[in-house]
């Protein structure tokens, strides 16, 4: 698990050797735009160990994606995360604006659901969206998952979308 490939993609599990590309990629404006916002140097080093101690924790979490060049393309995942009241497991990706409109995001989110579902025999895995983030919720369409419900999720209008075993 602390490391797998797709098609055109290598994963490894998340370390303090990807902070530098990880501060690079938050820092940049149009993909932090459904994230948040933008973060500091520092917000990045706490996100980095939280996610880090999420892997100790429960044997999965984020990984640092590359290309099969060696160049760093983004990051994504599989983490606990509460909804409403209830404890979720969801898949993330976040690509560099240069990896964009490649099916990228499409070709992680398959192999991250197949993970959740397959691997560590999940009932459900689930995809939270903003509303408006018409790019993300098509990943998860074509990934499978199905529309669940609107919510509120740190004060701004989200989607679920949920996939079953
Ligand atoms: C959202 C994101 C992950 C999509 O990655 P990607 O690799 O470009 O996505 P894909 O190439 O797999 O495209 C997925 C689908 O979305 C569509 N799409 C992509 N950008 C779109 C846009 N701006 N508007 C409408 N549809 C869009 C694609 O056409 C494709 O659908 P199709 O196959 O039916 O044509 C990427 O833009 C990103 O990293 N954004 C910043 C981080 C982020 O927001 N992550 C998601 C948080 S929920």
């Amino acid at each position: 698990m602390d490391r797998f490939s797709t098609e055109r993609l290598i994963a490894e599990r998340l370390n303090e050797g990807h902070l530098t590309d990880l501060v690079a990629l938050h820092l940049d404006p149009d993909v932090s735009r459904y994230l948040g916002g933008v973060r500091s140097a520092d917000v990045t080093k706490v996100y980095v160990a939280t996610n880090m101690t999420h892997w100790d924790r429960h044997g999965f979490g984020l990984w640092a994606l590359r290309t099969k060049d060696g160049a760093f393309a983004g990051r994504a995942g599989i983490r606990h995360i509460p909804v409403d009241g209830v404890d979720e497991i969801e898949i993330a990706y976040t690509f560099k604006r240069n990896h964009w409109g490649q099916g990228l995001a499409s070709e992680i989110a398959t192999a991250l659901t197949d993970i959740g579902l397959s691997q560590l025999q999940l009932p459900s895995v689930i995809g939270l969206v903003s509303v408006e983030h018409v790019a993300s919720r098509r990943v998860l369409e074509k990934a499978g998952y199905a529309l669940e419900k609107h919510t509120a999720h740190h004060g701004e209008d989200v989607v679920i979308y949920r996939i079953r075993r």
